[in-house]
């Protein structure tokens, strides 16, 4: 009922654990496969060698209720070093049946030999058994390129595609220019795309602290960093790019940032994703919640009517002039009714300032409802429930 495909390897749940912590070890992975995901994105491997920590030299994380995970790392700290990439990636291929897409990661990009490193960590990553390679850009800086740079990046994109025989796809973050978003979504040769990576910020401060950052802004020994949020926060923007990605492109995309319900997978499968991943979510509360996801997605699909997921991914769009548009819906098709016998004239809906059609003291509708559904949302004893149009609600014709 889950499967799906992702640059066609088959997928027994479209839930992909990304890159981060939670695979960086073949224990995770693991535990993550037993859990039900589809594939796991390795933690990224780059080029360097190994890189001798001192005990100040920690991670730092920090979760945000409702803001998402805020970092401060570099990627000296952050990535796997090529050999323990190249070694995880060996060892979770022969001992998972699940696809292990491995993650490389170089810090230069048209200098001097860089594009050597890039083909050869994909060379590597194939060679120790990878299904698929993502490539991850997160620490270059590709927020502002001219239209000659654009066409550079997608050329070499290209080329390291075609360095291997396993599917290669490059991994967009909004931080990206968005010129360079466009061009490899319409124009490039990956079969795939993945998105989102985290997202750079600037520091958020401790109120409870007198104002001082988080994190304190030192610089580490090994690398530069900033503040970088992923998470909650990057929901919004996850469904947005997918839309835009979808719109200009029928590649495979693997939707991904602030993802922990199943509403939100559906969501973006319903975008046109194929797959997701999940990241953070699972970091900070495990791998069991890959079950409990898919469980939840199967109780969806069986609730709403599908059989498959492969039966909701994009049936958001309609075609038009060969180009996916969201389906047009009436704003309004849903409108609120009011249930005089509930009301105990709390007057809780008195202090709404949107509504120009709910009179109270007396209670009644005096004109067109807006379907907002604040009056819903606030009313204690459920004395306002919202009707479809044509139910009996205010407004209804
Ligand atoms: C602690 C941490 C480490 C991460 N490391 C990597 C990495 O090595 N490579 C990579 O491509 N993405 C990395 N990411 C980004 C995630 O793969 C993902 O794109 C991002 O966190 C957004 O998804 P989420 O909101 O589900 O966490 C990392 C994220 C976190 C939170």
């Amino acid at each position: 009922m889950l499967e799906t495909t992702f640059v066609g390897l088959p997928l027994t749940s479209p839930i992909v654990v990304g890159s981060c912590p939670a695979t960086e070890s073949l224990d995770a992975i693991r535990r993550a496969e037993d859990a039900g995901a589809g594939a796991v994105i390795t933690k990224s491997m780059g080029s360097h060698p190994s890189t001798p920590f001192g005990p100040a030299d920690r991670r730092r994380y920090r979760w945000v209720p409702r803001l998402g995970m805020l970092m401060q790392s570099s990627y000296l700290k952050e990535i796997l070093s090529r050999d323990q990439g190249v070694e995880l990636i060996r060892r979770a291929s022969t001992a998972c049946a699940i696809p292990i897409i491995a993650s490389v990661f170089h810090p230069g990009w048209d200098g001097e030999g860089d594009f050597e490193r890039w083909r050869s960590l994909c060379r590597a990553a194939e060679a120790a058994g990878a299904a698929a390679i993502q490539l991850d850009f997160f620490y270059l800086d590709f927020r502002k390129l001219t239209t000659a740079a654009v066409r550079d990046v997608r050329n070499r994109i290209d080329a390291l595609v075609g360095s291997v025989r396993i599917p290669v796809v490059p991994k967009l973050s909004i931080d990206m220019d968005g010129d360079l978003i466009d061009a490899i979504a319409a124009e490039s040769r990956a079969p795939g795309l993945v998105y989102l990576d985290s997202i750079r910020t600037e520091p958020y401060i401790d109120i409870y602290a007198r104002g001082r950052p988080l994190y304190d802004g030192e610089q580490f020994r090994h690398g530069r960093s900033r503040t970088v949020l992923a998470g909650e926060s990057l929901l919004p923007f996850t469904l947005s790019l997918t839309q835009r990605l979808r719109r200009r492109t029928r590649r495979d995309l693997a939707a991904g940032g602030g993802l922990a319900t199943p509403d939100d997978i559906v969501r973006c499968l319903m975008l046109g994703a194929q797959c997701v991943h999940v990241s953070s979510f699972l970091m900070r509360r495990g791998p069991a919640q890959i079950t409990a996801l898919n469980e939840r997605l199967r109780r969806f699909l069986a609730t709403q009517g599908y059989a498959r997921v492969a039966d909701v991914i994009g049936i958001s769009y309609v075609e038009r002039e060969g180009r996916q548009h969201i389906a047009e819906a009436p704003f309004v098709d849903r409108i609120a009714r009011f249930i005089g016998d509930r009301c105990t004239g709390c007057g809780r809906c008195e202090e709404l300032t949107v509504c120009r059609s709910f009179r109270t003291r007396p209670y009644e509708f005096v004109g067109n409802c807006d379907g907002c559904s604040m009056c819903v949302a606030i009313c204690p004893p459920h004395a306002l429930e919202l009707v479809d149009m044509g139910g009996g609600g205010a407004g209804a014709p």
